[in-house]
């Protein structure tokens, strides 16, 4: 085989390194995923009935306040002036989120300025004031106080947990954002935006250099495959973004993550919802959210014909599942500590990325992330000999 770095898994941060390496570097990289697509879950296609471009695993929303992750990525793409901004519907009306003034006003039928609406909330988290809570809902009432926590929080946590507030642990959340302003902007990083021609064009572009092979359908643990872990190890250093409990074969057990399930619909009409995202935090609601994605491109001559939906529901993930958001129990972080510790130990190998890590990265992150792997570790190691740990 002739690699000399061989990259597992072509999310952001594995594109990430494997570019960085063969364009400033001039290393033949060879980088492997396991799905029959490059991207990770960033990955995204044209519906084929509408041409709507659908975030396969999910709506991603590019957001940074990073310069050098900014600078970075917009050698590959341009992104368009998307901001992002939430709805939710409650009891058949519908509010702005998060909750800010708007969300208030409508709430209590008021008509609040900002130092009565923080007086108010402050009145109604009193309730619980000087207790330590010890589950979630009393955390969240103590928090935002109890009427907003019931219609807008509660049953939405509930369904993402697939467990009643009243049974998870108050630190799951720290801090409820009320906004005491009119401002529902989503994000508050400095750059926004969504890829211009969309993602997979910048994903592919990222992997577009001759010095890269990028191998799908591959899984590393492929014991017959010639890039396999069993050729590889000991002969080719290697970054693996898979996740780092498969990596040691479940020796510490296996870290417990959400995964979420996502029903897409094509509708014969033009707009269905009028905004990308709304959520649904009523009880008697099974999904989280919907998602339409012709929202998230007004700029483009999409058809008035029809429109995508994706109905989001969450729960816990099983074995076979994605795993896609880090559950982080004490169980899980006294496994990971073993984990990295076997990581550290191997040989050659470095972890990164969401899965390599059991780190909720969003993609800023993980590239962000991966340009100091390369540059700490990587670059010192092929261009000075420093040992790759
Ligand atoms: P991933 O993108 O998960 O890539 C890892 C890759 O490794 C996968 O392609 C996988 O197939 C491959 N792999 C794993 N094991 C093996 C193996 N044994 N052999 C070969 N290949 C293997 N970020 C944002 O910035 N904004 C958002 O709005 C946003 N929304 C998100 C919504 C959801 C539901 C999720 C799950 C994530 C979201 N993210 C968002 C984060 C983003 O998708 C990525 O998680 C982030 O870019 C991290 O990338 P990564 O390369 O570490 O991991
Ligand atoms: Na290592």
């Amino acid at each position: 085989m002739n690699a000399d770095l061989v990259v597992v898994g072509s999310g952001f941060f594995g594109l990430t390194v494997a570019e960085r390496a063969a364009e400033e570097l001039g290393l033949k990289v060879a980088v492997l995923d396991r799905r029959h697509h490059i991207g990770g879950n960033a990955y995204s296609e044209n519906e084929a009935q509408t041409g709507i471009e659908v975030h396969r695993y999910g709506a991603h929303l590019f957001h940074t306040s990073n310069e050098k992750v900014w600078e970075y990525v917009n050698r590959f793409t341009a992104f368009t002036s998307y901001v992002h901004r939430v709805y939710t519907r409650h009891q058949g009306e519908v509010y702005p989120m998060p909750i800010n003034l708007g969300t208030i006003n409508q709430f209590f039928r008021a008509a609040y300025g900002p130092a009565e609406a923080r007086e108010l909330i402050r009145e109604q988290a009193g309730e619980l004031a000087g207790t330590d809570p010890q589950n979630l809902n009393d955390k969240g009432i103590q928090l935002i106080g109890r009427p907003l926590y019931e219609a807008f929080i509660k049953y939405y946590t509930g369904k993402q947990w697939q467990t009643d507030p009243k049974d998870l642990p108050a630190g799951i959340i720290s801090r409820l954002p009320v906004r005491y302003t009119y401002d529902n902007r989503y994000f508050n990083d400095t750059h926004e935006g969504l890829p211009v021609d969309g993602y997979t064009a910048w994903i592919e572009r990222m992997a577009d250099h001759p010095n890269i092979e990028v191998h799908l359908n591959t899984d590393f643990f492929d014991e017959n495959h010639e890039l396999g872990r069993k050729a590889v190890l000991g002969q080719v250093p290697v970054v693996y973004t898979g996740p780092v409990d498969r990596y040691f074969g479940y020796a510490e057990g296996d870290l417990s993550w959400r995964t979420i399930d996502l029903e897409e619909e094509v509708l014969p009409i033009e707009d269905f919802q009028g905004c990308p995202v709304m959520n649904y935090p009523d009880e008697d609601v099974p999904f989280t959210r919907i998602h339409e994605f012709r929202h998230f491109h007004p700029e483009r001559d999409y058809t008035k014909d029809a429109t995508v939906i994706m109905r989001e529901f969450s729960r816990f993930a099983e074995q076979g599942d994605e795993p896609y958001y880090p559950i982080n129990t004490a169980e899980d972080r006294a496994k990971l500590l073993a984990y990295r510790d076997l990581a550290r130990d191997e040989q050659s190998v470095l972890f990164g990325g969401r899965l390599g890590t059991y780190k909720y990265l969003d993609m800023h992150m993980a590239i962000g992330s991966a340009l100091s792997m390369y540059e700490n570790k990587i670059k010192p190691h092929f261009s000075g000999g420093a040992p790759l740990v």
